[in-house]
């Protein structure tokens, strides 16, 4: 089986200090959820800057278009991100607004933080109370709708059949330093952050039937709504320097201009672990474990990915 028929062949981690060549951008069209404010106005800033057609999905409408009123070829589209039809409506719209009828790239980045109700404590004298999942249905289930959706338009657009007339389509999905750290006392978010890894690992030796191609950015602590201003002053109380919007927007231009990378994390990063602000490190392929790498092959035996998209 040549490397090709596997779909996927780690060349070790993205060289970040390349110069980005985006000219590729222009005129193609993305959907960010979560747009409208934060790291996805990042995004979508980045994007726009760049000449793509930017669908900015959000809750928050008055944000959303103010933004679209701001930047030329954006388009605030309301969805809530949790209810499905919301988000086939707003892949509907992507599409009709899409000079080419297309859509190109999808940011999957809605994404909440709250007290994590799985791990606090009721109390001795209660009866523990069924947890609130909130963060579950947003982080993971809006990002899998999301991706559904994604797959299904860059499928519907490109065929089944690796061709050279396929053109390039993207997912990215977003992490955080939550989906390879351990962060105490927040199990939910942490999980729905690795569960963004999972999505991508589970996605990306396939991609290629379609044309296409899936990473994740995880971003370091941002200054945004996330969080309260209360603990993101903590945050910068206790020496930790905080990584930017900006480079964000950078790090999704170097994925979307770079048609070689698959299956990669880029870590927004504070400026003192990559004059960048982003990095790969690396950490999707267990580089030099042999052992891991023997046992990935045995994963795949029963379904080997030569076999087709679907089987
Ligand atoms: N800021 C950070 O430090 C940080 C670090 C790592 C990862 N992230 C991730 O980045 C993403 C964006 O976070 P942010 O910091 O910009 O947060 P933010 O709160 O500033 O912005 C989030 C945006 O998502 C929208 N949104 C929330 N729920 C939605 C839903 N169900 N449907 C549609 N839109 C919805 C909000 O209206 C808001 O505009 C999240 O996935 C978050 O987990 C953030």
């Amino acid at each position: 089986m040549s490397s090709s028929a596997q779909g996927y062949t780690h060349f070790g981690p993205v060289d970040c200090t390349l110069p980005l060549n985006t000219k590729n951008l222009k005129g193609k069209t993305a959907i960010v959820t979560g747009g409208a404010n934060g790291l996805g106005e990042g995004y979508v800033r980045a994007l726009a800057a760049e000449g793509v057609n930017v669908c900015i999905a959000d809750l928050n409408e008055d944000k959303g278009k103010q933004l679209e009123e701001e930047l030329k070829g954006t388009k605030f589209i309301r969805c809530d991100t949790t209810v499905w039809e919301n988000q086939t409506r707003l892949f509907r719209e992507a599409a009709s607004f899409s000079p080419t009828g297309k859509i190109h790239y999808v940011v999957a980045n809605a994404g909440i933080h709250r007290p994590d109700e799985v791990f606090l404590y009721s109390g001795d004298d209660q009866e523990p109370h069924k947890p609130d999942l909130s963060v579950i249905d947003i982080n993971i289930q809006g990002s899998l709708f999301t991706a559904k959706l994604a797959s299904h338009y860059f499928i519907k657009q490109n065929g089944q059949t690796p061709s050279p007339e396929q053109e390039d389509t993207c997912l990215v999905l977003i992490g955080s330093g939550a989906a390879f750290l351990d962060c105490p006392r927040q199990p939910q978010y942490s999980a729905s952050k690795w569960a963004m890894r999972g999505i991508m690992h589970a996605l990306r030796r396939t991609a290629f039937y379609y044309g296409s191609r899936v990473n994740v950015i995880s971003p370091w602590y941002v200054k945004t709504s996330i969080l309260s201003d209360e603990a993101f002053k903590h945050v910068a109380s206790v020496g930790v320097q905080f990584a930017t919007v900006e480079d964000a927007g950078q790090s999704l231009l170097r994925i979307l201009s770079d048609t070689k990378i698959n299956g990669h994390s880029l870590f927004v990063s504070g400026k003192k672990w990559s004059a960048q602000g982003y990095l790969d490190l690396d950490l999707d392929d267990y580089a030099g474990n042999a052992l891991v790498q023997e046992i990935q092959t045995d994963q795949v035996k029963s379904a080997p990915v030569f076999l087709g998209l679907f089987v």
